[in-house]
Parts: structure tokens; sequence; C-alpha cells
């Protein structure tokens, strides 16, 4: 990226004013979409995949990301292991996107061969001066966190992903879920920049008006709301609120579920991540239709449906894990406009379709969230592109954590240069 389109990026974020939405060029711009890419998908940790995705030694996971493009590999000591899928040859990628299975890694140009653990076994025709020890394929840092795989491209990974190991490792201990099964997972890409992606997805504040499914298992009141002129029966509801949820915090933490919220989210953070035991509405139990579980064999050695939803963010990816699945999704940016949205339900790996849970119930409430989700982020960042757009202000009530992401974006340019 030039001097000058450095400046003008910053210019852009400076410009912003405090509790309002960006300017429209931070979500159009090829050069302002490069270097995001750059700064916040090539120097942090992302969430790139799950455990799930590569169960058996010799399953790869392989994963497109701007220029890049990586190997998420189970070796055949069962360890994840990740490389820059690069050939040590002449750069030949290894394999294409998407998931295979191999006994080792072939490239298909000039047959250079590599084990699991990203060594080179195999180069024909090389002589015998030749090093193959210095040729193995490049490593990637890589953090396994429950069932969710992290990445970081950059040479010096944040060292701050060391807190949310430390947070989510005893959340997600008693759900055991690297012993889980992808029961289905599904793409879409969002015609929207990848920030309209995240910041839809910090706010509920458009849940009532949008979303029928998941409001079903959301407490109206966690969508944050005004109590400047509620009425006494509002005011009422708001206190049966409290006290719910402070009867659920007890009784989790009387078995041992770990429920404080903590949040890693501001300027200070580098890994910016958020995590929350959610009460569920309605029967309790879990995020479908009727909020009971989806899948009657629950993770782990669990007994207990209602164990609420352990919710993560991070600023790439969001997840839910209930007591009988998990939906765990992650974007990719793809153009300035264009966000894959890649989305993974999870049931205990010895759970049986058709007999512990139906693939129709699982999915029906995200699969009908992400695709509203979708459409508002379509035309939020046509909106945006308007020259009639202006950025107007954020509900202080209900888009606290918008505002916050904003904070978070202009501070990690800050460091990075811009
Ligand atoms: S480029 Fe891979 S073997 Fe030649
Ligand atoms: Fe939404």
């Amino acid at each position: 990226m030039s001097i000058a389109a450095v400046d003008f990026h910053r210019q852009l974020v400076a410009t912003r004013t405090p509790g309002h939405g960006m300017n429209g060029a931070l979500f159009g711009r090829e050069d302002i979409f490069e270097n995001d890419v750059h700064i916040f998908f090539n120097q942090h940790w992302i969430l790139v995949g799950v455990t799930a995705d590569i169960p058996e030694p010799g399953d790869v996971s392989t994963i497109d990301i701007g220029k890049s493009s990586i190997l998420l590999v189970r070796d055949d000591d069962e360890q994840i292991q990740a490389f820059r899928n690069v050939c040590r040859h002449r750069g030949a990628r290894l394999k294409p996107a998407g998931k295979s299975t191999v006994g080792m890694l072939v490239c298909p140009y000039h047959q250079w061969t590599y084990d699991l653990d990203g060594s080179l076994k195999h180069a024909a025709h090389m002589g015998k001066d030749f090093n193959a020890n210095c040729r193995s394929l490049i490593p990637v840092h890589t953090q396994v966190v429950g069932a969710h795989i992290f990445v970081c491209l950059g040479e010096h990974p944040p060292e701050d992903i060391a807190h949310l190991e430390q947070t989510m490792n005893p959340r997600f201990a008693p759900y055991n879920m690297t012993h889980s099964k992808i029961a289905h997972e599904s793409e879409i890409i969002e015609n929207g920049n990848w920030k309209l992606v995240i910041e839809n997805n910090r706010e509920c504040y458009h849940c009532a008006g949008t979303h029928p499914e998941l409001t079903a298992s959301f407490l109206p009141e966690d969508f944050g709301f005004c109590a400047d002129g509620l009425s006494e029966e509002s005011l009422k509801a708001l206190d049966e609120y409290e006290q719910r949820n402070a009867a659920a915090k007890k009784s989790w933490e009387d078995e041992g579920f770990i429920c404080d919220t903590v949040e890693h989210l501001d300027v200070d953070a580098v890994t910016q991540f958020r995590t929350q035991r959610l009460v569920i509405a309605g029967n309790g139990e879990s995020q479908t239709l009727d909020t009971r579980v989806a899948c009657t064999k629950l993770f782990g050695d669990l007994s207990r449906r209602d164990l609420g939803d352990v919710h993560l963010w991070t600023h790439n990816s969001w997840t839910h894990v209930m007591s009988d699945h998990a939906v765990i999704a992650y974007i990719i940016p793809l153009e300035p406009g264009k966000t894959l949205v890649r989305t993974k339900w999870l049931v205990n790996a010895d759970a049986v379709e058709g007999v512990d849970y139906h693939v129709d119930k699982l999915v029906e409430v995200w699969n009908a969230t992400n695709q509203q989700d979708a459409n508002l982020v379509a035309i939020t960042h046509s909106g945006t592109q308007d020259p009639a757009y202006s950025p107007g202000p954020f509900s202080a009530f209900t888009e606290s954590y918008v505002d916050q992401f904003s904070r978070w974006y202009a501070a990690r340019l800050a460091a990075h240069g811009v």
C-alpha cells in the first residue's frame, strides 16, 4: 500500500465521530481492503476451522485467505499442524481449497513429497548435494482451543492468545469438544465488507425485527435496552430477567460450570474476544425453535441439558456452545464487498443422525439467522457506498460493542503504522 493510501486510511479512521459508524470508503475501497487483510487477517490470530474438519491422521483442510493459503493437517500422532500451502520447490499449491485425505503431501508439479509433519521426504533428480532438511513446508502458528483452530500467519503472533486460551479452556473442558463431529456446515458469500459482517454480529438491536427463529431462545433483555420511559410492566420483566440470570448462574456455578463474563476487547487488546454464558429463554435448553435440545446425546459426559449458551466472539468469529450442539462461524474477507461466512454445527462424535439428532432441527435457527443477517449486511454495504451516506449515531444501549469494535479497529491499525 502506498504512503498516500496509508495516510488516507488513517485519516478516514481518525475522522470518525465517536459513537458513530465508519466512513463508507472504509468498506468499499480496494486499497483499504488489502490493508485490512494484511493487518487483521495476516498479523492477528484468526479462526480458520474446527478439529472435526480433520478428524483422522492424513486429513487435510485447505483454507485460502487473500493471497495466502494454508494446510490444516492431522499428523500421524493425531496432532494438528498447519503449513503454508506453497511447495518449497517452485511454489506450486499442494492442494486446492477444501478437504482431502492423504498418506503424504505430494506436490502435483514435480512430485516433491512431504510427510504430515511437513518434512520433505522425497525429491527426485536433485543430486547428492541437495539438502532436503532445508526444504520442509513452512509451519504456521497454531492454537487449538476447545474445537477451535486458530492460526496466525504473521511472524510475531500476538501473545495474548494465551488469555483467550486460559479463559476458554476451562469453560469448554466439560464439553470435551475435540470429541465432536460436524453434523452440518454451510458457506454463504455475503455481499458486504467484513467489518459490516462483524458490526452486525456485535449487536442485537436488529434481532427483534429480523430474527424470529433466533429470538425464540434469546431473552429480549439480552439485546440491550434503554431504561428511559420503560413501563411498569417492562421494569417488572427486567427485574424477573435479573432474578432468572442470578438463579441460573448460581445453579451452574454450584456444579462447577464457569459463568463469569470476560471481555478482552478494547484498545489494549490485540487478540480481542468476549465470552459469556447466556441464559436460554423458553424451555432453557438450546438454540432451537422449541428451545429444547436438538441432539439427545449431549457433549462429553454431560447429563444436564440447561447449561445455557457459552458464547465466544473474536474479530473474525462467533461461537455458541450449548449442552447438545455448538454453532461455530468464522469469516474470511474475499473482496471489499464480499465476505465468506462459514458455519459448522458440531455434535458429540458418538451421536447418530436420525437417532440422536435430525439435521433439520439442528440447523433451523442459524440457517435462517445467517440468511437474514446476510441480507442486512448486503443492504447496509450498498447504502454505505451511496454518496448520500453519512454515518449516524449508535445506540449507547444496544450498539456499544459496535462502537467498541470501531475503536479496536483504529487502535490495531495505529499499532501497525496506519
Ligand atoms: S513445484 Fe512442487 S515439486 Fe515442483
Ligand atoms: Fe443478526
